[in-house]
């Protein structure tokens, strides 16, 4: 491998610059050609690409966003789309890419080398930390800390006017933001995809913990969660418990911005240099993750044939504490 190229893919998340930083460092580190490609897959399929040394990463590991930019492709899941973008990779000499974005992005590079046997490797950028095989994925410690924030202030007014709250979080079809940042910021209840919570047994809830002198409350619902969005269920509820004056907030893209934190710029600079090593070792087709402090390789399959689960004690707490 002489010359690789990195791009980021899918929803941006907070600290995919520290991830490119680490990239395209780690890459002149072993004496390789790092080129950066713009808007993921969009810009491979339109030979939007550039050659990137270690000033072109100065100053971003603290920047949210992506300063290589994002896209959903569409072209890209076609044959024609693929072929394209390989003509333009290979006419530039690429023989290696680093993907950073989510199971979308890596779906996309597996058929990618499945056509093509160019060595590929993902690492996982997204807020929803929805990807098997790793512990967390790049900008959920950011997210789940602005919903934290974001809770802890309407916290503020909720008490102050006895009112219920519901909170919609991010995260697709995973309640990963909802669980922790539910615990973290002190909710009665969390509604996630992963388990079911029925109106009836939200109502009572509500009320068990009114009748126990509850003054306020908050409740975290996921954006995917089954029994609806967070407006749906505060609108059920309101027609059948009218104790408290009901309230909606759905935080949306606030929760991808920002600077990433510690946490999460950490894991990207170990992912980043890890993604590197790792191309250089001889792993294709695989993802990189952490798990138990550890950096691991996981192959596509592993990483997809999986759904990530909440873990059974976060339940468990969340709802001992729920009082
Ligand atoms: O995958 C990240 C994510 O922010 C999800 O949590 C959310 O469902 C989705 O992207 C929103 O996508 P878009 O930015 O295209 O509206």
């Amino acid at each position: 491998i002489k010359n690789i190229a990195v791009f980021t893919s899918g929803g941006d998340a907070p600290g995919m610059n520290a991830a490119v930083r680490a990239v395209v460092r780690a890459s002149i580190y072993y004496k390789k050609e790092i080129f950066g490609i713009y808007r993921g897959y969009e810009g491979m399929i339109e030979n939007d690409l550039v050659k990137l040394n270690a000033r072109s990463v100065s100053n971003i590991i603290q920047r949210g966003g992506t300063i290589l930019k994002s896209a959903r492709s569409k072209e890209f899941r076609t044959e024609e789309g693929r072929a394209q973008a390989y003509q333009h990779l290979k006419a530039r000499h690429i023989d290696a890419l680093v993907a950073i974005g989510g199971d979308g992005t890596f779906t996309g590079l597996h058929k990618f080398y499945e056509e093509y046997k160019m060595p590929v490797i993902c690492i996982p950028g997204t807020i929803d930390n929805d990807l098997a095989g790793t512990d967390y994925t790049i900008g959920y410690d950011t997210a789940t800390n602005t919903a934290v924030d974001a809770i802890d202030k309407i916290r503020d007014t909720a008490l102050s006017h006895n009112r219920l709250f519901f909170i919609e979080v991010m995260g697709r079809d995973s309640g990963q933001i909802a669980i922790n940042s539910g615990i973290a910021g002190g909710a009665v209840a969390i509604i996630i995809p992963e388990e079911e919570t029925t109106i009836d047994q939200l109502i009572e809830k509500l009320d068990e913990t009114a009748r126990n002198n509850k003054k306020s409350s908050l409740v975290v619902v996921a954006e995917g969660g089954k029994s609806g969005n967070a407006l749906e269920i505060a609108q059920q509820v309101k027609e059948r418990y009218s104790y408290y004056d009901t309230k909606v907030t759905i935080l949306g893209h606030l929760q991808r911005g920002g600077a990433p934190t510690y946490f999460d710029r950490v894991l990207a600079s170990r992912m980043g240099v890890a993604a590197i090593e790792g191309l250089l070792q001889g792993e294709t087709d695989v993802m990189v993750g952490i798990q138990n402090g550890k950096i691991v390789y996981n192959d596509f399959e592993l990483t997809m044939s999986k759904e990530k689960e909440i873990e059974a004690e976060a339940l468990r707490i969340a709802k001992i504490l729920a009082i």
